[in-house]
């Protein structure tokens, strides 16, 4: 059996992971805020009605940015509906999910949730350029971080939020290229509106960080096109661009959805070439990062049906996927490939935080669980600080239908502060075990910390109500570190965390 290998030199970096490369996403779908992080009849529920029992789950994910209020949704938001008096807040259509939307959650209690999280915890905040414009930005952005003095940020003080709330990363709408989207725009009515939001956005506050809206997906017929029209219009505006991804399998092909991080890998390089082509076509010395603020497993192709069924329910339940490990490890990988573009993708966000395609599951006056996503995402967030490590890997590869011969390994490497280094790794084999030799070139390494990995003798286990500790992550015996070299073995279809100092 041929191992797969590299080499790891601390001469030899991609870049410093951005904390937020960490975050998550809560919209206001199905049940990710209401019955999800809030449910004031819960016996866990705080005084603000948030569930502390899904609040610790969230904190030992250790999230960081969480995006809000949408997605879809934000495009129909009205955020003036989520302020004041709860008794007085308008129900509404949501067109985007078919739902009837409460406000009972709105813009006070997503800063709580943020405070109650922890200082990690940073707010993204999206402003609709679906239906809305410049306008109901500027009154957003004035409400939310105008200290006093003025018609809302006084309206805010008076809803009983003294401090104004620093929100300093916004998105310039929703998947604007998606004709799905209410509000769908061309590129160049989009790269306009955009432009505008964010001059007199940065009118009020040059410190904001924004981000632009990319494609909703490589394979959309628009992609490249859309961000170099709209990347034209607002360069000089905005920090960031978006990307979004979900992947699952199709047609049965469980080897190329092991692969999917290849099309992720491909869609960042193809975005980071766009912007610096645009860059260059500009002329400026400016860079423009990636915000990858949608990524996961999705079992996308079941959700419309599901939602067209829909009469307008409150918090119905939809898109609640239940992950295995298979999708655990194809999650791992993607985790990989984010970190692998630490240098250009400072934003990421896990679509989405609790119940919607989420790592915590809850049920209604019940208790909370993780699924299988959870441990590697908790364990990239807890060990995937510092410098990326520049990680070639010399693989044995297997054939996919959708990506031609692929490498079985994949992995990367992070070095913390203080000198120890993580190695996180995916086997792609569904049958193989895989040998792995790394060599450690001056990085003063002497032992393996631990070995961990998630890995099944049945890959479509589940953590569920019944069961929800049946797959969790299980130390590795047999790591070696020997004259330089680290040797370990990777069990078939798995997701591994070795940590050396
Ligand atoms: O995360 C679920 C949905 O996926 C979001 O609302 C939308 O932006 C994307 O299409």
């Amino acid at each position: 059996m041929r191992s797969a290998r590299f080499t790891l030199d601390p001469a030899f970096t991609v870049g410093t992971v951005d904390p937020r490369l960490f975050g998550s996403f809560v919209e206001h779908l199905g049940r990710c805020v209401y019955t999800g992080i809030f449910e004031p009849d819960h016996p866990s529920a705080d005084a603000s009605g948030l569930r502390t029992d899904v609040l610790e789950l969230v904190r030992e994910l250790g999230v960081t940015a969480i995006r809000y209020p949408g997605g879809n949704f934000v495009s129909g938001y009205k955020w003036e509906d989520s302020v004041g008096p709860v008794e007085e807040r308008p129900r509404r259509l949501d067109l985007a999910w078919r739902s009837t939307e409460t406000n009972r959650f709105g813009l006070s209690e997503y800063i709580a949730f943020l405070k109650k999280i922890g200082p990690q915890a940073e707010p993204m905040m999206a402003v609709n350029l679906g239906t809305r414009g410049v306008a109901e930005a500027l009154e957003l952005q004035e409400y939310a971080n105008h200290p006093s003095g003025t018609a809302l940020s006084d309206l805010r003080i008076a809803h009983g939020d003294k401090d104004a709330f620093g929100i300093r990363l916004w998105c310039l709408g929703n998947e604007m290229d998606g004709p799905w989207q209410t509000g769908h725009k061309t590129a160049a009515e989009y790269g306009r509106l955009a432009a505008e939001t964010a001059r007199a956005m940065r009118q009020i506050d040059p410190h904001l960080e924004l981000v632009a809206c990319g494609s909703s997906g490589q394979s959309m017929a628009t992609f490249a096109e859309w961000e170099a029209t709209v990347l034209q219009e607002t360069y000089d505006l905005v920090d960031h661009i978006s990307l979004h991804a979900y992947y699952e399998p199709l047609d049965g092909d469980i080897d190329s959805f092991l692969a999917s991080a290849v099309d992720m890998e491909s869609f960042i390089e193809n975005v980071v070439a766009t912007c610096d082509h645009v860059g260059a076509r500009l002329k400026s010395k400016k860079k423009i990062n990636l915000s990858f603020d949608e990524w996961n497993v999705w079992y996308m192709s079941r959700t419309d049906a599901q939602v067209s069924a829909l009469d307008w329910p409150e918090a119905p339940r939809l898109l609640e996927d239940n992950y295995s490990v298979l999708d655990a490890v194809v999650f791992g990988s993607l985790l990989i490939a984010l970190l692998r573009h630490a240098d250009r993708v400072t934003v990421a966000c896990l679509a989405q935080l609790v119940n919607v395609i989420a790592p915590i599951m809850t049920e209604p006056g019940g208790p909370a669980w993780r699924q299988t996503t959870f441990f590697p995402f908790a364990q990239a967030s807890k060990y995937g600080r510092g410098q990326v490590l520049d990680v070639r890997v010399d693989s044995p590869t297997y054939p996919t239908g959708k990506y031609g011969d692929t490498d079985l390994l994949h992995a990367t490497a992070v070095r913390a502060e203080d000198g120890t280094v993580t190695v996180f790794a995916v086997n792609r084999s569904r049958t193989e075990p895989l040998p792995l030799e790394v060599a450690l070139a001056g990085l003063n390494l002497s032992r393996v910390v631990e070995h961990s990995a998630l890995a099944d003798a049945d890959p479509d286990a589940r953590n569920t109500l019944t069961d929800p500790e049946r797959v969790t992550p299980h130390p590795v015996e047999g790591a070696t570190l020997t004259d330089g070299t680290l040797t370990a073995t990777l069990e078939p279809l798995s997701w591994n965390v070795i940590r050396l100092a």
